[in-house]
């Protein structure tokens, strides 16, 4: 059933404390939940309505008597619950081994794991399974002692000692009060990297990171990110860690990347466990990122959490944004923020850009929902978190630090509404750019799609000013057709064509205003004059993409080329190398025609690549062309083989033109000694990474031996592995002849490391296509030992890689790629729906595709549509698609 937002009712009842039992066998587990529940006198009386699914009920008892209950669907009934506070107890089992969705309480490698977010608690007893109600937990645990040495849950351990029969049991309390999505435990045969720290405030606490034996030695760099996020959410935000015991459990087995349950985050291994043999720069990176973002989520999502899940976005915009802005304070210099934010950016242009204009396409705080589990997506994460960046840029970085502060002064211990935030950043900040303008600014909560802005210069010679014309319109979406004008802040600098930062006086003002600043478009046309000019300048606008918006500026090469070379603003540098390589791409791609790449640009790009001033991270972003999906986006009519075929060509042309400097690069970015994911490091051999797969391309072309060989040396002998995959990806890539044999020594050195497994799956995934023999090899790898798709890790590596990112192979002319994205998404849906359901929204965009491959794509949307039983997970995303038609 459609579930809207405007229908929130409190409960009818509270439950304030929860007294948990578990005795934990794989087939059948027992669980008694004591529950103390508080009748909510705001509310009319009415029956008692406990969530439950795919639970088996032994019994329920009101004050120690056994009451009359009915099952409605999945709701425990209970008509005549007490007009009054009383106890319930519930008695039920549950079958995690049987549970392939992961969500509530599961197997995984021998041990017991769960999931509750969003509604899996219900899966584990029968609960008011809302965020809005909040208990204080205590929980035993019982399980036999060897097969489960480890027994976690949330909070403190009280008592942990023998049982009969080879049992034992461990006690815990967590005395926060928390909703039941935040519930956790853990059962198994786990190891520990253990550290004590003190704090600030001068309190000690015990850090803890549990993962299987053997894969101790790579929660380093887990343990070092927490350490460091605690550090930094003190420093930044005055938010100090409020437990004892902090831990944090990795499980192969796992839907998302983490879960920040109460003082036990559980980690998919993959967002975990990092070694310098084992994972790449880019790895060490997100993991850093993830540890972060779960451990914010301790003030930002459970300290202060969502009365409803419509509110998602409260806590994953505002986490998500923390865990952005402590990456960059992390990268420290300058440059290595700016690459950061390129990289967050290019991220939310592929990701929630495309989101945004599909049959998905949801606002920030969205109005109606079927299943929650769809609504994880780039728009409540990334583009929610642009939208908190846009109130740090109205009020300031110190404003926006005040209204934090204000936010947990008021709603510290309560679950709340994206409006109540809001508030909060606004009331503490009087006066500001915000403030004059709160509601219109809250559209940002409540209209989906992507705003497009266009800006044009008009320069007045004989009165020295120069004026920008923004105006901003808001294309329909999915069930909304009128929008009303968004508030844009947009960051802005001025250059003359010899590339100085020109002063910025609007007219009106006494004096100049630096060289930066904010403009503000609230309207649909808006006009600012800057006086005392005497050239026409080169705009740069949106400088940081200070807002979530398509920007047309009109410029032409010549300025994109002075942007490129002299911007202070280094997204707008980067900006400019994409927009160039947009402005050859794009046209070819429309036309059919033969790309010949000019002059100009290879001149520009090599002017990049030689740089002594440019860092080496941020030439390997400048160098890489937009990727197939990002130029999709820009066209009305996709047709997925030109767009392949145009950037082939023009990274063969690249890689040609400039081999010298290719060379160069790849030499002069050799990093030598130990292993550091620090920004040079990475970045050193993100250019050289680059560089050898432009080398091998150009090689292959030309029929020489040399940089395959060089590289298939590189290969075996790299310390890392960000070096031995870039080597391995440029063979690859390139289709060299010694691609096949680097594959298949890639996977006898790894075949006992999943996540590498993961990688080697992944590589062949995502492959550029050629024939069609990407896509006949993932078919063939589906029947690959190391195969499954009841591990998620697994299912995204192949089969997210081809249908996701590999358009190419995926959207064929003879309809293949749809069929086997319509049996995969039928298949994994009898295994876990919520996987599907990420798979199904491959579809979004389908009414774009031009022809053969729309008319493909509906035959095989309807003939999973004609599936009777589907998880209300597929079933949404499929009527969806279907509905836009
Ligand atoms: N709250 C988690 C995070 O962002 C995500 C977990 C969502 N899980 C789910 N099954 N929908 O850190
Ligand atoms: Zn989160």
């Amino acid at each position: 059933p459609l579930i809207h937002r405007e229908d929130y009712c409190a409960p009818v009842y509270w439950i304030r404390t929860v007294d948990l039992c578990f005795d934990l066998e794989p087939a059948k587990t027992l669980v008694t939940s004591k529950m103390q529940i508080e009748r909510n006198s705001a509310v009319a009386h009415g029956p008692l309505r406990l969530h439950g699914e795919e639970l088996t009920l032994l019994r329920v008892l009101i004050n120690g008597e056994s009451v009359s209950f009915r099952q409605e669907g999945d709701e425990l009934v209970i008509d005549n619950a007490p007009d009054a506070d009383f106890a319930l107890e519930i008695r039920n089992t549950c079958a995690p081994e049987k549970n392939t969705a992961l969500s509530g309480l599961y197997t995984s490698g021998g041990g017991f794991f769960t999931q509750c977010e969003a509604e899996g608690f219900r899966r584990i007893t029968y609960f008011l399974d809302r965020p809005d109600v909040m208990a204080v937990y205590s929980v035993l645990l019982r399980a036999d002692k060897a097969r489960y040495p480890v027994l976690l849950s949330n909070g403190n351990l009280l008592e942990q000692g023998a049982l009969d029969n080879g049992r034992h049991f461990a006690k815990w309390h967590d005395p926060f009060p928390k909703p039941s999505y935040l519930f956790a435990l853990v059962a198994g045969d786990l190891v520990a990297r253990e550290q004590r720290i003190t704090t600030r405030s001068g309190k000690d606490h015990l850090l803890q990171v549990y993962v299987r034996r053997g894969d101790l030695e790579k929660t380093e760099h887990a343990m070092n990110s927490l350490i460091a996020s605690i550090a930094w959410d003190e420093a930044r935000f005055k938010l100090p860690l409020d437990l004892e015991r902090f831990m944090i459990v990795g499980v192969s087995d796992f839907n998302m990347g983490a879960m920040e349950n109460k003082g036990l985050n559980i980690f998919n291994t993959s967002a975990l466990l990092v070694s310098p043999a084992t994972a790449t720069d880019a790895d060490f990176n997100r993991i850093e990122a993830i540890v972060a973002h779960e451990y914010f989520h301790n003030w930002t999502g459970n300290r202060v959490t969502c009365r409803d899940w419509f509110q998602l976005s409260l806590k994953e915009g505002l986490t998500v944004f923390r865990d952005q802005e402590f990456s960059m304070d992390m990268a420290a210099a300058p440059s290595a923020r700016a690459v950061k934010r390129i990289e967050d950016v290019r991220n939310l242009r592929a990701m929630q850009f495309p989101e945004d204009s599909g049959a998905m396409a949801h606002a920030v705080r969205p109005d109606s929902y079927v299943e929650i589990n769809n609504f994880y997506t780039p728009t409540i994460y990334e583009k929610g978190a642009e939208v908190v960046r846009m109130y740090q840029t109205l009020v300031g970085r110190e404003g926006f630090e005040k209204g934090m502060t204000l936010y947990f002064e008021r709603h510290d211990g309560q679950a709340v509404t994206c409006d109540d935030f809001a508030a909060a950043i606004n009331d503490a900040n009087p006066g500001s750019e915000l403030s004059t303008r709160l509601d219109a600014f809250k559209r940002w909560y409540s209209q989906a799609g992507t705003p497009r802005v266009q800006a044009r210069g008009r320069f007045d010679a004989s009165a020295r000013t120069w004026t920008l014309d923004l105006a901003q319109a808001n294309p329909p979406t999915p069930g909304q057709d009128d929008k009303l004008s968004q508030v844009i802040p947009v960051r802005m600098g001025l250059l003359s064509h010899a590339g100085a930062a020109l002063p910025l006086q609007l007219q009106g003002e006494d004096a100049a205003a630096g060289t930066e600043r904010v403009l503000v478009l609230d309207k649909a046309e808006q006009s600012f004059t800057f006086v005392g000019l005497d050239e026409a300048p080169v705009a740069s606008l949106l400088r940081q993409f200070s807002a979530p918006v398509v920007l047309d500026d009109g410029l032409t090469d010549a300025e994109l080329l002075v942007l490129l070379k002299f911007d202070t603003d280094a997204f707008n540098r980067w900006e400019a190398s994409q927009r160039l390589a947009l402005n050859r791409l794009l046209p070819v791609v429309r036309s059919g025609e033969e790309l010949t790449l000019d002059t100009a640009y290879i001149d520009g790009m090599r002017a990049v690549l030689r740089s002594d001033q440019l860092d080496s991270a941020f030439k390997a972003l400048a160098l890489t062309l937009p990727s197939e999906g990002y130029i999709a986006e820009q066209l009305d009519v996709i047709d997925p083989q030109r767009i392949h075929a145009a950037v082939g060509t023009m990274q063969l042309q690249l890689a040609r033109a400039l081999r010298d400097d290719w060379q160069a690069a790849f030499e002069a970015n050799q990093v030598a000694g130990g292993y550091s994911a620090d920004p040079v490091s990475s970045g050193k051999r993100a250019l050289a990474n680059l560089a050898l797969q432009m080398l091998v391309l150009d090689a292959v072309q030309t029929g020489n031996d040399i940089w395959p060989g060089r590289a298939y040396q590189r290969f075996k002998d790299a310390g890392n592995m960000t070096e031995r995959m870039g080597a391995l990806t440029a063979l690859v890539f390139a289709r060299a002849g010694l691609a096949q044999p680097a594959l298949e020594r890639f996977h006898a050195l790894f075949k006992h490391e999943p996540l590498v497994i993961d990688k080697w799956f992944a590589l062949q995934g995502r492959a550029p296509e050629l024939d069609g023999q990407v896509f006949a090899r993932v078919k063939q790898l589906m029947q690959h030992p190391d195969f499954s798709l009841k591990n998620p890790n697994r299912a995204r590596s192949l089969i997210f890689s081809l249908c996701l990112f590999n358009p190419a192979a995926f959207h064929r002319t003879d309809a293949a790629g749809y069929v086997f994205w319509a049996d995969r998404v039928l298949e994994l849906d009898a295994i876990n729906p919520q996987v599907a359901g990420r798979l199904a929204r491959v579809m979004d965009r389908w009414t774009k595709l031009a022809e053969p491959y729309r008319s493909a794509a509906h035959e095989a949307l309807a003939r999973v549509a004609a599936k009777p039983d589907l998880s209300s997970d597929v079933r949404e995303v499929i009527d969806r698609a279907l509905n836009v038609e």
